[in-house]
């Protein structure tokens, strides 16, 4: 193919390009968009040019052969960067990488075995406050309930702190920046101009920058020092410039981690909840594994090779709901993939939730089946097929973090309860910066031995 050759995309209007089908519904553009034009797929948004990524080996290509030829500078991590500054997601260059130096020794799996029992302690704090919903049978949105768990989480772990006082005002404003970020409006390119829009941004922005302030603050003010990564952060000094961060820098950070390390793993979780509702068979086999490793024991990080199947179950969730469902590169220079030409400034789109239903790497795509994850599956699948945490230098810096704590969430959960769909509720897929359920996820809560799951698992055994 001739090397100038554009990728085949769907006809867009004259002056907008997509970007009306973007904002209306960007999963269905681009879904259809695979569906109708294959693996790489051309798209405009106003002036932007944009590229569709659905292959694996393609997508191996941008975040890691040639990575150094694709950073963040595009429309989606500008806008990112309005809320997060210039933290370890966002940042680029020699500078992200003396970040992620400095941070990485904090992630490291023995690091995240330290955290195992203030995950399940956090996790059993949750449930006691469940009983009276267990004994009222009353519906509640587990996605908001794995919203509150997984922020109190990630507080405790890295910054030590309590933040349950805030939790609702930090839901409130998450809510309101993640919508205005995955609901692209045209007025946003002119970010000067006021709007009510903007105004309400910039309003919940500040409220997320107070509780990041107040976490601050108390670590500054304290007397004792906890070996945490938020004092890594105060202490740290270049090796250069023998300075240490700048409030702004340490502002950043903080508020990166505490959002990027609660809001997908809840997502992660809710997801699961709604699959294991609707797989009475994986269900039963996941309360089946639960119980032969762990009997009424609470779950601790020796348990985690035992808990095999509760992993895989989390794996194929995040298959089909991958809470970072699309994640995007710009190219700095000229490339060229699967006999494209891709010039400099174009947007590189990589969307998991269409990856992760490739015909070509998975069977049946839509079907919720956690045994494509044993490990010899697992082996036969290529390179980049399976991304929830991307891939690359730029990996996700949580991921073992993030599969211990949903691990761990699950087993503890499972031995006391099953969880139930209320069937009038509606559940739509939401996908703004994280993959949400639009009116959260309505469940009530079972015991985990009842006699009906008892039956199930009996009529699913014969
Ligand atoms: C199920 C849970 C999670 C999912 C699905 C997820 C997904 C991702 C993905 C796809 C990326 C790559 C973004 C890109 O390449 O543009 C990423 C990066 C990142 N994640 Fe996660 N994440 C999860 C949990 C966490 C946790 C628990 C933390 C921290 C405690 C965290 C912190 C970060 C940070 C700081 C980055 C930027 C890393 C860098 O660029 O060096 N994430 N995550």
């Amino acid at each position: 193919m001739a090397r100038s050759a554009t990728p085949p995309g769907p006809r867009g209007h004259l002056v907008l390009g997509n970007l009306r089908e973007v904002q209306r519904d960007p999963l269905g553009l681009l879904r259809d968009g695979f569906r109708e034009h294959g693996d790489v797929v051309r798209l405009r948004f106003g002036t932007t040019r944009a590229m569709l990524l659905a292959h694996p080996g393609h997508i191996g290509h941008v975040l890691h052969d040639n990575h150094r030829n694709y950073d963040k500078h595009n429309v989606d991590y500008t806008m990112l960067r309005r809320l997060l500054g210039n933290g370890l997601l966002t940042s680029d260059g020699a500078f992200w990488h003396r970040q992620r130096r400095l941070m990485a020794p904090m992630f490291h799996r023995q690091r995240v075995a330290g955290f195992c029992n203030l995950m399940v302690n956090s996790t059993l704090e949750m449930l006691e406050r469940w009983d009276a919903l267990a004994q009222s049978g009353e519906p509640f949105d587990i996605a908001a309930e794995m919203t509150r768990l997984t922020l109190t989480i990630v507080a405790k772990a890295l910054f030590s702190a309590d933040v349950s006082d805030d939790a609702e005002a930090i839901g409130a404003a998450l809510t309101e920046v993640n919508r205005q970020l995955g609901e692209f409006s045209l007025l946003d390119m002119f970010w000067m101009i006021p709007t009510p829009r903007k105004r309400r941004f910039r309003a919940a922005v500040q409220t997320l920058d107070e509780v990041v302030g107040k976490i601050i603050d108390a670590r500054r003010r304290a007397t004792h020092r906890n070996e945490d990564l938020l004092s890594m952060l105060l202490d740290a000094v270049d090796e250069e410039t023998n300075k240490g961060m700048t409030p702004r820098q340490v502002r950043d950070e903080v508020l990166t981690l505490l959002l990027a390390g609660h809001e997908t793993t809840a997502n992660a979780l809710a997801w699961t909840w709604y699959l294991l509702a609707q797989n009475p068979k994986a269900e039963n086999k996941l309360h089946d594994e639960i119980v032969s490793a762990l009997g009424e024991r609470a779950p601790s990080a020796l348990d985690l090779p035992q808990l095999r199947y509760t992993r895989m179950v989390i794996e194929e969730s995040m298959r089909l709901y991958p809470p970072a469902w699309a994640i995007s590169r710009n190219a700095i220079g000229e490339d060229e993939i699967g006999g494209y030409r891709v010039r400099p400034r174009t947007s590189m789109i990589i969307c998991s939730f269409v990856t992760h239903r490739h015909p070509s790497f998975w069977e049946e795509p839509e079907r919720f089946d956690p045994e494509r994850f044993s490990s010899e599956r697992s082996q036969r699948r290529p390179d980049f097929a399976y991304l929830p945490f991307g891939g690359g230098p730029r990996i996700c810096i949580g991921n073992a973090f993030a599969m211990t704590e949903a691990q761990l969430v699950v087993a503890t959960l499972a031995q006391r309860y099953r969880l139930r769909l209320m069937p009038e509720h509606p559940v739509d897929l939401h996908p703004l910066v994280t993959l949400r359920p639009r009116h959260g996820i309505r469940m009530t809560l079972h015991p985990a031995d009842d006699a009906a799951a008892a039956e199930t698992r009996g009529r699913a055994a014969r």
